[in-house]
């Protein structure tokens, strides 16, 4: 029987991590999908960078090479920025692959046009890893609105963010140093001014507010605010009287109006995130059966983040294999509604 093969967009820590845990976990992939499960070809910016002791996977620069291998089942996207994600993830879906991503901002932007075109090709497709690392958010969500409406999300959705003014306040670093220490563990973006600047935690609210209320937040209503204006005179003021800086993302509707706010919020000892430090993300959501749910993990890193795509993986292996793997499942159908909330 031939293998599941997967195309594998990215090499860096997130990419690495998911090679390494399909290849550490095997046995456990083998028993769920009844066949070996097969990273076959690596989308790498320079080939002469890399090499891995599995001779036989393809290293190439060129996605053509990828999209055009006899066989491949599911393509990861482990790469940054809209473009050239969402290009390569259309011409993915329109094969008749499985998607799976972990890129924030392309979803963002993009999210709801794919999942419309996954559903015209009746393939899966997986974005836990969009949102929260390691966190289950994107699942949790799906489960509890199948019974319950969700008035509002809070939460900490950049680990880097929280990582850098928990280290300034618990360790006396300053801003640059716990920013380098951050891009080491490979927790900050390629380029973290997306993580300081409140970007990376507004895209990732954005795939929140289009999953949980169907469209994204109002422009007008929206605020985006890093940290980079928080100094450590500030901090330690507030450490004086008991309080942390946290960067706080909320996300609610008023009547049809989205709204989000992601910025840096004072917390005393009662508010829920005040005890969420390091590289931890938290989610509070309210809704209006179970009342208050709040999950709280590593909300970036190369195993939670490798941790997520996987869970997409072997979902995808759970809920539809083998019927779309077959042959000749995958031609265009047409569905005129919004596809968000039945992926
Ligand atoms: N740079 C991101 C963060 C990675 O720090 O949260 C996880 O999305």
């Amino acid at each position: 029987m031939s293998a599941i093969s997967i195309g594998l967009l990215g090499f860096g820590t997130v990419g690495k991590g998911v090679y390494e845990t399909i290849s550490k976990h095997q046995g456990r992939l083998q028993a769920i999908f009844g066949r070996e499960v097969k990273v076959s070809a690596i989308l790498v910016k320079n080939v002469s960078k890399h090499s891995l002791p599995d001779g036989e996977v393809l290293l190439t620069d060129n996605f053509q090479e990828i999209i055009e291998l006899p066989k491949l089942d599911v393509v990861i996207d482990a790469i940054v920025g809209r473009e050239p994600g969402y290009t390569y993830l259309r011409q993915a879906i329109s094969r008749g692959c499985h998607v799976i991503t972990a890129n924030k901002e392309m979803f963002a932007f993009h999210g709801r046009e794919l999942a419309r075109l996954a559903k015209h090709n009746n393939v899966s497709l997986g974005f836990e890893a969009t949102v929260g690392g390691g966190i289950p958010i994107i699942q949790t969500i799906k489960q509890l609105l199948n019974a319950n409406k969700i008035e509002r999300i809070e939460g900490i959705l950049n680990g880097t963010s929280n990582f850098i003014l928990t280290s300034m306040r618990e360790e006396n670093l300053t801003f640059e140093e716990a920013l380098k220490i951050a891009q080491e563990k490979g927790y900050a973006e390629a380029d973290p001014k997306n993580d300081i600047e409140g970007y990376d935690a507004f895209y990732k609210a954005v795939v929140l507010s289009e999953l949980v209320f169907g469209k994204s937040p109002s422009q007008e209503t929206s605020v985006r605010e890093g940290i980079t204006g928080i100094t450590i005179e500030q901090i330690r003021v507030a450490a004086s009287l008991g309080l942390k800086f946290k960067h706080v993302a909320s996300i609610q509707k008023e009547q049809e109006t989205i709204s989000c706010t992601v910025k840096p919020v004072l917390t005393g000892e009662a508010h829920p995130l005040y005890r969420v430090e390091g590289v931890q993300n938290a989610v509070s959501i309210d809704a209006d059966i179970v009342g208050n749910i709040s999950l709280q993990g590593p909300g970036a890193g190369m195993f939670p983040t490798a941790s997520a795509i996987v869970e997409d993986l072997i979902h995808i292996g759970k809920a539809d294999f083998p019927a779309v793997f077959e042959e000749g499942k995958s031609e265009e159908t047409v569905l005129e509604q919004p596809v968000w909330v039945i992926l």
